[in-house]
């Protein structure tokens, strides 16, 4: 029996224990933090494939931050327009991709950080809608969202890239179009587009030079700039010859230039008074789309795990001062959308079954998500190179009474010998995953459970087991779709 998590079963299923997670944490990790950590500071990040639904979590921790604090700095550290999470507000949906959830609270200055891919056009449109939504004006006064001058732009010329390369050779085969390696690409050739390019004054001479280096490589892939087909906020477009291109950011940079800041005088002021600025770092994909840590080569380029902060913040915030950093998981099980396989893709009709019950379909595309069972190994991995404290567990509803659940608790090669996850595609082709049955409960009888006590002795068990195994504590879990179907483990 080569299980790791034997002993654990044993202790859990066997012996009674739940390791604590039938209480509230013995202490506030908010507030009663050891020397050298920042009260008042949370990073929440995606721990698995994406698409966890950290949203919900974010706005009920701007709640509790905004209580303590009476403001909040919610801090985006990686990606761009790749992300994609519905907000409600005032009964509407909201489309957001570029900006932090928690941005969205009324005592909340949302910044995008130096770790972001900024599409400008994208963003102007997004905070327009943002500022419909809310009812609140969008001017020099109100911009929607602060940006770093040192984030990197992502534009339409990335987005033509990326479709040229794509037709040229199968690398990205998955990805969302938007342009996001190729742009960070950009800064490690050392010929990065900074959104202070996009505010200098003699832009025009700089974007331009930007423009026909694009139109250089595009045609040296055999194809023409211009004609290029790109997504947009707008709806799917040609980028156009070079004053199409300039026109439209001309237009966004009327706009975007009320938002710039330099972030790291602006962090630093806040950081320094955690009794009045509570800070939420919000992270956009997962771990498992990390270019180093994911499942290479369907990844994405920013930096989604804690570590991605302290670069991103220029060395101003190390993950090791924020006082809670909870990567989020679904509880039962993982979606993945992409080209990715991993040993715990799950069959068919279970799968059709979850994804209907967790309406497991892409945001914006509608795409139905891959389901995969709970993967120990990987998850476990991801939460280790993240640096995770804590667990988020969302969809503690999807768990069915004639059905186990089951989880991936090892994999094995072809020799039927131990095997690690390892982030690589080719690797994990030559793997098997091997599983236990853990007892379920009725998901549908505990929705919109709130209170720890509602939750059924299965569902305890479940989390200590999990939570033990991945080596961090339980945060808080969400019962169901409604906003208070939330069950916390704050004290
Ligand atoms: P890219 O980020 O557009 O380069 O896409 C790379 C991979 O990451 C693709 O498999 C995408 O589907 C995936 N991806 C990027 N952003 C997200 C996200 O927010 N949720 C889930 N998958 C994502």
């Amino acid at each position: 029996m080569n299980d790791p998590f034997a002993a654990l079963y044993h202790a859990v299923y066997e012996e009674g224990q739940l390791f604590g997670v039938d209480q509230p944490l013995a202490s506030d990790p908010l507030r009663d933090v050891p020397h050298g950590v920042r009260p008042n500071s949370i990073a929440i990040g995606g721990g698995a494939f994406g698409d966890e639904g950290k949203g919900r979590v974010v706005d009920e921790l701007c709640g509790i931050l905004a209580h303590r604090t009476g403001q909040l700095v919610v801090y985006r550290w990686n990606g761009g327009a790749n992300a994609g999470h519905t907000v409600i507000v005032d009964d509407q949906r909201l489309a957001l991709h570029q900006m932090p959830s928690g941005a969205l609270h009324a005592a909340a200055v949302g910044v995008l950080g130096k770790g972001m891919v900024i599409h400008p056009e994208d963003l102007v449109e997004e905070s327009l809608q943002v500022a419909r939504a809310i009812n609140r004006p969008l001017d020099a006064e109100t911009p929607a969202a602060l940006v770093d001058l040192n984030a990197v732009l992502a534009l339409d010329t990335h987005r033509a890239f990326e479709a040229a390369l794509k037709a040229w050779e199968r690398g990205g085969s998955g990805a969302t179009g938007r342009g996001i390696s190729p742009a960070y690409a950009d800064v490690l050739l050392r010929h990065p587009m900074r959104v202070r390019d996009l505010v200098a004054d003699d832009w025009r001479e700089r974007l331009s030079q930007h423009y026909e280096l694009y139109a250089a490589l595009i045609n040296g892939l055999g194809r023409h700039i211009a004609e290029i087909s790109v997504p947009s906020l707008r709806g799917i477009r040609e980028v156009g010859d070079q004053s199409t291109f300039l026109e439209r950011l001309r237009l966004a940079r009327e706009v975007l230039h009320w938002s710039v800041v330099d972030a790291y005088p602006y962090l630093a002021e806040r950081w320094a008074q955690p009794d009045q600025f509570g800070f939420i770092f919000e992270g956009a994909q997962a771990v498992g789309l990390d270019p180093r840590f994911g499942v290479y080569p369907d990844v994405t380029a920013s930096d989604p795990t804690f570590g991605g902060i302290l670069a991103s913040t220029e060395g101003l915030i190390a993950p090791e001062q924020i006082a809670v950093r909870a990567n989020t998981l679904k509880a039962t099980y993982s979606s993945s959308v992409g080209t990715r396989r991993l040993p715990t893709h799950m069959p068919d009709l279970l799968a059709m079954r979850i994804r209907e019950d967790a309406h497991e379909y892409g945001a914006t595309t509608r795409r139905p998500r891959d389901i995969l069972y709970f993967d120990l190994p990987c998850l476990g991995y991801f939460a280790r190179v993240s640096g995770a404290t804590h667990l988020v567990l969302t969809h503690l509803d999807i768990a069915y009474p004639d059905q186990p659940i089951q989880i991936c608790t090892h994999y094995t090669d072809s020799n039927g010998n131990p095997a690690p996850y390892r982030p690589d595609q080719a690797y994990l082709n030559g793997v098997t995953a091997q599983f236990r049955d853990l007892p379920s409960w009725d998901g549908a009888a505990l929705r919109g459970a709130k209170r720890l006590a509602d939750l059924p002795h299965s569902a305890l068990q479940y989390i200590a087991f999990i939570t033990q195994a991945l080596g961090a504590a339980p945060l808080m879990a969400t019962t169901g779709a409604q906003r208070d179907a939330l069950i916390s483990w704050l004290p």
